[in-house]
């Protein structure tokens, strides 16, 4: 990434941790007392962040990767089918996860973006599962050409189908492993998103069987996240919740985070999506 890039990046993430202190001072009188002031607050200073989102500069390196010939094919992914045709990613995103005849399997946008670097760019799979998640000092390519697809979708509802036969299966799994208690505490994701009004410290539980929650916490992602200066795609964010549940980590790209996905996806289908979000 140009190093001019990586400085507009950083100012505006020490804009927004500026910002967030100040919230927090603002919201501290009422922690006793009141806390729908905090979440008030907290409002507030996720409306102060959207204004300056540094995740259109992943959105714009994810166009520059998408274009650029890559893999040992030396090819774009210009020609990748994303579900509505090869080449078309203008609305691609809304109607994932989706049932892919050619791979046989029920994938999610980024699963699906990793099958097109594979089977197109000649990259293969353990190299792509080797460092999806960036860091501190690396940047992933994965999370880039994902802001940049779904960004594609700007404005348009989610669409997710359950009309073929593995697209309702992987719904199907998606909600048994929600409600699934397992691990050294015996939680499932239900635990902590199968209620409304659940709190952890300050941050509100999505209860993710509710339409309308669910519609919420999924538009959220990807997400750049303040506190970790990263870009952060939904898979990152199911293996972190299994990670809070004490599961062993996933595989990356597994059918299990898949079918979860597709169980969220058509909880919030109608929902308008309204491009990549910030967290803090
Ligand atoms: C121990 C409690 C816990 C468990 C179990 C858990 N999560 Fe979470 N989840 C959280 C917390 C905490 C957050 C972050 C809330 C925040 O930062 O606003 C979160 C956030 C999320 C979000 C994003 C919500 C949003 O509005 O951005 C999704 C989606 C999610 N979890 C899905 C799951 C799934 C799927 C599972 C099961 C694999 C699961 N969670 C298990 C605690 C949990």
């Amino acid at each position: 990434m140009p190093s001019r890039t990586i400085e507009r990046e950083q100012s505006m993430r020490n804009k927004m941790l500026a910002a967030a202190s100040i919230v927090v001072l603002l919201a501290l009188p009422f922690v006793a007392n009141a806390q729908d002031k905090t979440i008030q607050a907290i409002e507030r200073y996720r409306e102060m962040l959207a204004d300056d989102n540094p995740a259109e500069l992943y959105e714009l390196r994810g166009a520059e990767l998408w274009r650029k010939p890559r893999g040992s094919q030396q090819v774009s992914l210009e020609q990748c089918d994303l579900g509505l045709g090869a080449g078309i990613v203008k609305g691609a995103y809304v109607r994932t996860p989706r049932y892919f005849v050619d791979a046989g399997k029920v994938m999610d946008i980024e699963s699906r973006i990793a099958w097109c670097m594979v089977t197109l760019q000649g990259f293969t799979a353990g190299e792509i599962a080797k460092r999806p998640f960036g860091s501190e000092t690396y940047k992933s390519d994965m999370e880039a050409l994902v802001t940049y697809v779904v960004s594609q979708s700007k404005g348009m509802k989610i669409d997710v189908s359950t009309a073929q036969p593995q697209e309702q299966h992987a719904y199907d799994m998606g909600k048994q492993i929600f409600a699934l208690r397992s691990g050294s505490y015996d939680f499932a994701c239900a635990t902590c998103h199968g209620d409304r009004g659940k709190r952890i410290r300050l941050q509100e539980l999505p209860y993710l069987s509710d339409p309308k929650d669910a519609g919420r916490a999924y538009i959220g992602w990807p997400a750049y996240r303040v506190s970790q200066g990263e870009m952060r795609t939904m898979q990152w964010r199911i293996n972190d919740c299994f990670r809070q549940q004490r599961f062993p980590e996933p595989q990356y790209l597994s059918d299990s985070v898949n079918a979860l996905i597709m169980f969220l996806a058509v909880n919030a289908n109608g929902t308008v999506y309204n491009g990549p979000a910030i967290k803090r």
